[in-house]
């Protein structure tokens, strides 16, 4: 019997390409770059399933393209890039990679707002341009994290991550979310509050929401008026959920303490963006999962969902469950 047809469209880890041969005929594009939209086109006509990056656009274009489609497998927790109703309603499963990424996207969303308060960024460029010539008492003064108030926009798996993480630091927890999370309470004295009680209340601000309608630009200027003065807005998540424009203004004018970006609006962020003049905010090229250790697992699930989804039974990571039932 003829294998089913895969595309991947980025060389991904061995831990997850090592289990396709033999159970499906695939290719990869190999380039350092993201697959041209027209090419993917083509590529995707012909497979039974892909395994996407979250710089691939699946749309209803595509899907229309595909009559075989029966997978798409995202390199990616978040899977914004897919239009995910388009897909149920074709019948085609969904997947994508949580749990694996949780601690390493914790760590990072803590290194920027560790790194945001200190100057870290700021303070090494000081250093390297020869503008060191003394300690003094004023030098590169920054914010103290420990024992300060944490809002955390999200209390998934990730916030979660994030709040064990500030407990560490002795610091008092505000979330943001849709349903209360008990555990949180009880376990780090986390409280629950309206969106503008965590904007006015928070010293330091993450963002672990998905990016949906209902969150894109979320972060707008009034919301960023209602901060602190000293806030630092942390966001791991994904660029749209923060009006970028706005936020230049709030960190160049200082209606807030500044920001630690891992995502942008648009990415690779241009090298014009006015953000990225701005001592106050530190930014990092969307490597909230970079480890190893993620990547690797990253890799492992994006390949067993696919092939359980081609073999008929239910991938652990299925989105869109409706599917299995239409
Ligand atoms: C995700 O998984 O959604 C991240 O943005 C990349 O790992």
């Amino acid at each position: 019997m003829a294998l089913p047809k895969v595309y991947v469209t980025r060389r991904i880890q061995e831990t997850g390409l090592g289990l396709l041969p033999g159970r499906v005929e695939f290719r990869v594009w190999e380039k350092d770059y993201p697959i041209e939209r027209e090419r993917l086109l083509e590529e995707a006509a012909h497979v039974d399933g892909l395994i996407t990056m979250l710089s691939d656009r699946v749309d209803e274009e595509l899907l229309d393209r595909c009559p075989r489609l029966k997978v798409v497998s995202n390199y990616a927790v978040g899977f914004d890039n897919i239009d995910v109703p388009a897909a149920t309603r074709r019948g085609i499963l969904v997947t994508n990679t949580p749990d694996v990424l949780t601690e390493a996207t914790a760590d990072l969303a803590f290194t920027l707002m560790l790194a945001a308060a200190r100057r870290v960024v700021e303070s090494s460029a000081f250093l390297r341009s020869g503008e060191w010539t003394t300690w003094k008492p004023d030098l590169l003064l920054g914010a103290d994290v420990f024992g300060a108030t944490l809002g955390v926009a999200g209390m998934g798996k990730i916030g979660q991550a994030v709040a064990r993480r500030a407990k560490g630091f002795s610091m008092n927890i505000l979330y943001y979310n849709g349903t209360p999370r008990p555990d949180m309470e009880l376990q780090l004295g986390a409280r629950k509050v309206p969106f503008d009680e965590l904007l006015r209340e928070s010293d330091f601000i993450t963002i672990h929401l998905p990016l949906t309608e209902g969150t894109r630009g979320l972060f707008d200027e009034r919301a960023l008026r209602a901060m602190k003065r000293t806030a630092i807005l942390v966001n791991t998540a994904r660029g749209p959920i923060v009006d970028q424009d706005a936020l230049y203004t709030a960190c160049s004018e200082h209606w807030i303490g500044g920001a630690g970006l891992d995502v942008f609006e648009k990415e690779p962020v241009p090298l014009d963006e006015p953000l990225l003049t701005l001592p106050n905010v530190t930014t990092l090229p969307h490597i909230g999962s970079a480890t190893v250790r993620s990547r690797e697992g990253m890799a492992r699930k994006a390949a067993e969902n696919l092939l359980a989804g081609l073999e008929g039974k239910r991938p652990p990571d299925l989105v869109n469950p409706e599917v299995l039932t239409q």
